[in-house]
């Protein structure tokens, strides 16, 4: 257990922690795509959600437990629930379908979060871990206790929550960094301090779940395990509140490529790492940065002559890692314009998908479009059409048809037909540009106020015919959202992206109406004191 055996478990949250980033959310069935994928990528625990926070959380969850709980070698799923009564048995709710079902209880320990938010004193707060801990167990035997905001916590007290939340039956503790405050020594020496003098801490697995508002979260992550902690958790791509959490991909490259100086290890299918973070930065439209570690355009790119010549020399002198490992294929050709469903439905199932006979039909209906408009089809391709499959379900606008006019002579036009909760709906408008000409047309039909706040576009593969990618973020009123669209006509993936972001905005304002009657904790409090 607790720093004794050398596999870690990796618990990925980015369907949580990760969908918590600003201007990311996903839709359900966006949600069950990455839980298929995280589960290929062979995590340990998929945190699913919050399911209290909205019925939509809470089906997303149930759904996650019952088909990708239900794989064979499941990985286990998990809820997060405040230390509510109401909380928990939502969250046992959710997962009760799956083979391995965890709930997440959390409360803060933290000065300033138990007076300031909670206003609760220590000894309610201890009160509160047993009562929800016990009552978690009697629901699930796999119970994770976090005590939030760890690293601003009196230890002493911290120790005693800890005690409480394992005497009451938790099985996994877990030392959140939740203001990206700890620096890597500080980690080393609280997680030292706890395993080594909580009674009963040896028994029970450690975790980490650092924030990386100093930069610091894998560093972090990396010296509580090497204080004893066996389990990390992570997001793909370093998703998550605010400045986001510790990369998954960095965390496991980083034992892997150091496995002599950490002696740990763990079960991730590293060749599928660079597909989740694709997979993840289409969804939730957040880019992944060039120079980004492991999973960054420029993480196998060298640039200057020495290191070029080095390379043609020997690969290890400037390659730590080989971009295969990560599942980096660099344009690996697939399929052409004659091929046919049977060709496309292999090739699907050797890059791990499995498709109904229905949802091959659409996707096939959408690879022969662009075999038409594209003369070569990489996975990367096969890739984009797959999370257009998954994404369009819940969409309250979808385009139709889209004509632009422009050029030296002639204003700018856009012709725009949307369907709009199911009804066809047709406008023509002019712009500045021709993206702008559509903008302001997609505009006047949703009735939308947002405002526009980036836009950018960049290739999926090389060549002239490449897809291109439109990424946009738009303000609404404070709520940001993010929207990604890819065609081989940047314009259509102008508008594409454009309504998805527009369509991520609205189930946003839905969800944070929902949020904000939830933020507080004063209706669980009245229900402790009548209680105990
Ligand atoms: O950062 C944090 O403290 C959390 C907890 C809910 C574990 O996300
Ligand atoms: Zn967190």
């Amino acid at each position: 257990m607790a720093g004794e055996n050398s596999m870690v478990k990796i618990f990925d949250t980015t369907l949580r922690d990760g969908e918590q980033s600003p201007g990311a959310s996903m839709q359900r069935e966006e949600k069950l795509q990455v839980a298929r994928q995280l589960a290929r990528l062979n995590v340990d625990v998929i945190e699913a959600g919050f399911p209290v926070a909205s019925p939509d959380d809470f089906e997303a969850v149930s759904q996650i437990a019952a088909e990708v709980g239900n794989l064979s070698d499941p990985p286990v799923i998990c809820a997060l629930a405040r230390a509510t009564d109401k909380d928990i048995l939502e969250a046992a709710r959710s997962v009760k379908n799956a083979c391995l079902p965890r709930i997440h209880t959390f409360i803060a320990t933290s000065p300033v979060h138990m007076d300031k938010k909670l206003r609760m004193g220590p000894e309610e707060v201890l009160l509160t871990i047993d009562r929800a801990v016990t009552l978690a167990r009697k629901n699930v035997r796999d119970v994770e206790f976090s005590a939030e905001d760890a690293f601003r916590s009196d230890r002493t007290f911290l120790a005693r929550a800890v005690r409480t939340a394992i005497e009451a039956g938790a099985t996994t503790i877990n030392i959140p960094d939740t203001v990206g405050y700890a620096v890597p020594d500080a980690v080393k020496d609280l997680f030292r301090f706890l395993i080594d003098t909580i009674p009963g801490a040896k028994n029970i697995v450690f975790s980490c779940h650092c924030h990386d508002d100093l930069g610091l979260s894998v560093a972090n992550s990396l010296a509580a395990l090497e204080a004893g902690a066996r389990q990390v958790e992570c997001t793909v791509n370093g998703i998550g509140e605010r400045a986001g959490n510790a990369a998954l991909e960095e965390i496991v490259m980083a034992l892997r490529v150091r496995k002599p100086w950490f002696n740990l290890e763990t079960r991730i299918r590293s060749e599928e790492i660079f597909r989740t973070s694709r997979l993840i930065s289409s969804v939730t439209g957040m880019i992944v940065q060039p120079n980004k570690a492991i999973v960054g355009e420029n993480a196998f790119a060298h640039e200057s002559g020495i290191h070029q010549d080095g390379l043609l020399k020997a690969k290890d002198t400037y390659e730590i890692l080989v971009p295969e490992q990560v599942g980096v294929l660099g344009g690996r050709l697939v399929l052409g314009k004659h091929s046919g469903r049977h060709a496309l439905n292999d090739r699907l199932k050797a890059m791990g998908y499995s498709l109904s006979p229905e949802e091959l039909e659409r996707v096939f209906s959408r690879f022969k479009k662009l075999a038409d408009q594209k003369k070569e089809l990489y996975e990367e391709d096969l890739e984009v059409l797959l999370t257009e499959e998954g994404s369009q379900s819940q969409d309250r606008f979808v385009l139709k048809r889209l004509h632009v006019s422009g050029g030296t002579e002639i204003p700018p036009t856009a012709t725009v037909v949307l369907e709009r909760d199911g009804v066809e709906h047709r406008m023509a408008g002019l712009g500045d540009g021709p993206v702008d000409a559509i903008y302001r047309t997609v505009s006047k039909m949703t009735g939308t106020d947002a405002r526009l706040v980036s836009y950018s576009v960049k290739a999926i593969t090389g060549g002239t015919d490449a897809l291109g990618e439109v990424t946009v973020r738009i303000d609404g009123n404070g709520l940001l959202s993010i929207g990604q669209g890819a065609d081989t006509d940047i314009l259509v993936a102008s508008a594409k992206a454009y309504l998805a972001a527009l369509n991520r905005l609205e189930r946003k304002k839905t969800k944070a109406g929902r949020l904000s009657s939830i933020s507080s904790f004063d209706s669980e409090k009245t229900e402790i004191q009548e209680t105990s």
